[in-house]
């Protein structure tokens, strides 16, 4: 085991101690600004290592990798975020200006929406914010109940010059996902019918919505509509904290998005990641033309743990995430390029070969964090000899990476201790269906998990 008191992230955002939990941002270029930062924003509790007294964290970044802490952006101080200052999301206006709407949890508990906007739009770290003297903006409607009406994503702006913003949450155990429209950000009205629902999903947090190019890799602004141009739709389960996809199609008019393969639909088949991961969400980046990804990574040890070791979650690496037009239902995800700046060193390991039931150890000296690189080619003999393995194979249900296939699985196991009593593997299994297709799993197994 590890001291963990002292054990800080190199790759990871963290705040500088206590807790985090899901993130809003915004990427700003502009000619008001000198500097071109992006601005991360987190819920925190500035107070302890366990959820609680939500408030924004803020921090900037010209890299999104080395990040400048910020005084806190939003605190919880008014009637209408009271008991927390939730998750929302900025939107950048044609103008230049900047709006943010939130989730507030009321006084009374209730969750509501308001707005806020930065007080001094020439100030390029943005460190002060105005709530809206008219808050809230939305209250919840008729149909949902009060504590199920959270997390406002990025305004869209449709051809009729009307913005829409959409929610997650719920009716019985339905999973829903409402539009309200607005052109000035203080008066909204809501749509008719649902974005989409799927029913016994129950709650939906963090909802995004974004256009994706099925012609090329470059990332759309979320606005962008029309031909060549699909729709991803997101859910954050509540009740199994997981995030689900579906790549669909989006029809503005009629307020509704359809998924392409309705066996494919949110929370039938597509997990955003495999691994510890929730609340995650995307922003287009126009500085660099490409939509970005980012999630929140939980703790999977106590609170009490957390609590000892004075911070709990860190938020993931920052992903790049384009159309997979070999699926056409899948997203991809990469890495942002940026990452690759804080690569110090390296170990090249070549031409490894990996017998069935075979560990080889690599001998990478001490390190705690490291940056992995692997490729794995397969003889083609050997996937010629696969036999028919389980095609419905999946990462989650299974019984992790010491479920055997054919063909192994194989990939890497990280944080190991000497007897492999403890170890956390990120492998492949490849599954043949009798057709003579394959289908390859990218899965973690968090079955045996180093947990100090
Ligand atoms: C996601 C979430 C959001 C909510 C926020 C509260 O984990 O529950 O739905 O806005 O966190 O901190």
């Amino acid at each position: 085991s590890v001291e963990m008191g002292w054990q800080r992230t190199a790759y990871h955002f963290q705040p500088e101690k206590n807790w985090m939990n899901g993130r809003q941002q915004t990427s700003l270029l502009g000619p008001l600004f000198h500097e071109r930062w992006y601005h991360l924003f987190y819920q925190q509790n500035p107070d302890s290592a366990v959820w609680g007294n939500i408030t924004w964290g803020h921090a900037v970044s010209a890299d999104l990798v080395h990040w400048l802490y910020l005084p806190l952006a939003m605190q919880p101080d008014s009637w209408f975020d009271w008991n927390g200052v939730w998750t929302g999301s900025a939107t950048l206006l044609p103008d230049g200006q900047i709006v943010i709407l939130y989730t507030g949890d009321t006084d009374d508990h209730v969750q509501v929406q308001n707005l806020a906007y930065p007080a001094n739009l020439s100030d390029p770290l943005l460190l002060d914010w105005v709530k809206y003297a008219g808050n809230p903006v939305m209250t919840p409607p008729k149909f949902i109940a009060l504590k199920d009406f959270r997390d406002p994503t990025t305004a869209w702006l449709g051809p009729d010059g009307l913005w829409r913003v959409a929610f997650g949450s719920k009716i019985n155990k339905t999973g829903i996902a409402l539009v309200y429209t607005t052109t000035n950000f203080t008066t909204f009205e809501l749509l008719d019918g649902f974005l989409h629902e799927v029913p016994t999903t129950g709650m939906w947090e963090c909802v995004d919505f974004y256009p994706i190019s099925t012609l090329g890799y470059e990332g759309l602004d979320t606005s962008a509509n029309g031909p060549g141009i699909k729709h991803v739709l997101k859910a954050s389960f509540d009740d199994d904290r997981h995030d689900y996809y579906a790549i669909g199609t989006y029809d503005l008019f009629n307020n509704t998005w359809t998924p392409d393969d309705p066996e494919e639909d949110v929370g039938f088949k597509l997990r955003v990641d495999y691994g510890k991961y929730y609340a995650s969400k995307t922003f287009y980046d126009q500085n660099k033309g490409r939509r970005i990804l980012w999630g929140w990574i939980g703790e999977t040890d106590s609170e009490a743990a957390d609590l000892q070791q004075g911070w709990a979650s860190v938020q993931s690496i920052p992903r790049i995430v384009i159309y997979d037009n070999k699926t056409g239902t899948n997203i991809i995800q990469w890495p942002i390029v940026e990452i690759e700046c804080l690569r110090l060193n390296s170990t090249e390991f070549e031409d490894v070969e990996l017998e069935p039931g075979s560990v080889v150890e690599l001998d990478i000296g001490k390190s705690t964090q490291l940056d992995i690189v692997a490729e794995f080619k397969i003889e083609s003999e050997a996937l010629e000899a696969t036999l028919e393995a389980d095609v419905s194979y999946n990462c989650s249900g299974s019984s992790g990476s010491a479920q055997r296939g054919s063909l192994g699985p194989f990939g890497l196991q990280v944080l190991a201790n000497e007897n492999l009593t403890e170890q956390t593997p990120f492998y492949f299994y490849i599954a043949k269906a009798s057709e003579g297709t394959y289908t390859s799993f990218f899965c973690s197994d968090q079955t045996r998990y180093a947990s100090c």
